[in-house]
């Protein structure tokens, strides 16, 4: 017998002419997986911040075990049971673990004293049962963010609550967090926890969901059972149209060779001796496990990181790179992975944020020609369908996949000789995907070097005209993409012996 657990209907926000909910209705059973789908900007977070108290709706009810819910806060809806894991880990990094998970369960004694070895104590055992091997009286601020995912979800499990609700758990997860979090998906669900799982990977709704909540533009379109639904169904469900090819159709011309690394090293990095050639118009997609050292190499050549030996020629030139701003000199552009932290100035508008990095294409004997600025943002935003009412509206209001449009947007348009791109989808919908695709596309033929780093296989096979496999910290094999197979991939990237297929100009 199924049983209801929580159900809202007919929810309505909207944050000052941006109507995010228009009356979406959601109910969730006990012990189920339920996902919740829908594109950038579809309302997702919105509603399930206001099921976790920490947006009021406008209008609509919510429901617990039956009871109306009146004055829903955090505290309000810890209490009865509704725990969530926000998109982005939101710990105090200047207090410890312990402290950070304390903070929001723990009833203090009658005097105020804090018992610290309790506090420890539980707080290694909250950490054990998410599979943490982490330090109570670690900073959270010095963790990696799949360690303070899984701090969060300590922290929610602490209340041991019947709804958990996960925002896109694993989009800054590897592989081997993401599957230690599915199996705590699985333990939860067995112990008949309901669990709220938000992504935009299609392999994840599949493994893990029971049901799934379509939202389409603020409203819910239909909730269906994953047994009985297909990905095309999905996808015409959330972005209401059919959706045509996906990967852009490139007949790359190669020229000449842009970027050569030859035995690039760098120990503090845990890179090692790396070469690599770029041509122009040349898409070499970098694949490997997380933490196969892809990140920690670009860093490295951007000048983010020190460079113990090894040499970067440009153009056949010999260059010098020992900063971000002798890599944007020398025409590199470097997109990182986490673009909130690195990409966005979150008060700024659109526009801004935009044009940040190319000040002097819209500038005029040293002033700022904002119509040009505005115009070129427009441009933009269009074409990668950021969901905003205008290019005035501040970056942090954004969804978070707007944001990551923003942030790509940004370096895109400094037009660099060299662009390299980490993880340019991570977080973005599958009708923005392919706009971004044939943008990337489109830069290429225009003659631009790119290096992908992905963890995406299929955008790996759909988009690189050679493939780079990184296998701790090295090169594990280079393959042209008419010969790539995703098993060819998986077996280098598992550290297989390095095979380098002739012909391939490493
Ligand atoms: N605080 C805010 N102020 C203004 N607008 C907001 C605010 N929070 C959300 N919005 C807007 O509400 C809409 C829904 O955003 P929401 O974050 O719920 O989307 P989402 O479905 O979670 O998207 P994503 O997949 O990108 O995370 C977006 O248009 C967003 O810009
Ligand atoms: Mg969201």
């Amino acid at each position: 017998m199924s049983q209801v657990v929580l159900e809202a209907s007919n929810i309505r926000k909207s944050f000052g002419g941006v109507r995010a909910l228009k009356g979406v209705s959601l109910e969730l059973q006990r012990g189920e997986v339920h996902a919740i789908a829908g594109e950038n900007g579809a309302g997702k977070s919105t509603l399930i911040k206001i099921l976790a108290g920490a947006v009021e709706a406008d209008s609509g009810e919510i429901r617990v075990n039956g009871q109306v819910v009146e004055n829903n806060s955090p505290e309000k809806a810890r209490s009865l049971g509704v725990g969530i894991v926000y998109q982005q880990p939101a710990l105090f990094p200047d207090l410890s673990v312990a402290e950070n998970i304390a903070l929001a369960g723990e009833r203090k004694n009658p005097w105020g004293r804090v018992n610290w070895r309790a506090r420890r104590e539980h707080a290694t055992t909250l950490l054990q049962r998410v599979g943490a091997r982490i330090r109570p009286d670690a900073l959270a601020g010095e963790l990696t963010i799949a360690e303070q995912q899984l701090v969060e979800i300590a922290k929610a499990l602490d209340a041991t609550p019947q709804v958990l609700i996960l925002d896109e758990p694993t989009a800054a997860l590897g592989e081997q967090d993401a599957e230690n979090l599915f199996r705590i998906v699985a333990d939860l669900k067995a112990q008949q926890t309901t669990v709220v799982y938000i992504t935009h990977r299609f392999e994840e709704l599949f493994r893990l969901a029971d049901r799934v909540t379509v939202l389409r533009d603020g409203n819910s379109i239909e909730t269906r059972g994953m047994t009985g639904v297909t990905k095309n169904e999905l996808i015409r469900l959330m972005v209401g149209r059919e959706l045509t090819a996906v990967f852009p159709d490139r007949l790359p011309d190669l020229g000449k060779t842009l970027l050569e690394v030859r035995a690039l090293s760098s120990r503090s990095q845990g890179v090692k001796s790396v070469s690599l050639t770029l041509r122009q118009g040349e898409i070499l997609g970098m694949a490997g496990l997380i933490g196969s050292g892809r990140t920690q190499f670009a860093e490295a050549l951007f000048g983010l990181a020190p460079v113990d030996s090894g040499e970067v020629l440009i153009e056949g030139k010999t260059v010098q790179i020992r900063s971000a701003a002798d890599s944007i000199g020398l025409g590199i552009a470097y997109v990182p992975e986490d673009r909130r932290k690195h990409g966005l100035v979150l008060k700024m508008p659109i526009a801004a944020n935009t044009t940040l990095s190319s000040l002097s294409k819209i500038s005029s004997g040293g002033l700022l020609q904002f119509v040009e600025e505005h115009n070129a943002a427009c441009d933009f935003s269009k074409r990668m369908s950021v969901k905003a009412p205008s290019v005035n509206c501040i970056a942090g209001n954004l969804s978070g996949g707007n944001q990551q449009k923003v942030a790509l947007a940004r370096w895109l348009m400094t037009e660099p000789k060299i662009l390299i791109l980490d993880e340019p989808t991570q977080g973005i919908d599958v009708g923005a995907k392919a706009e971004i695709y044939s943008l990337i596309a489109e830069l290429a033929e225009r003659g631009m070097g790119i290096i992908m780093i992905s963890s995406d296989m299929t955008e790996i096979m759909g988009m690189s005209d050679r493939i780079l496999v990184m296998a701790k910290g090295e090169v594990a094999g280079v393959v042209d993409r008419c010969e790539a197979t995703p098993e060819m991939v998986l077996e280098f990237a598992l550290g297989h012996p390095a095979r380098v297929l002739e012909g391939q100009g490493v």
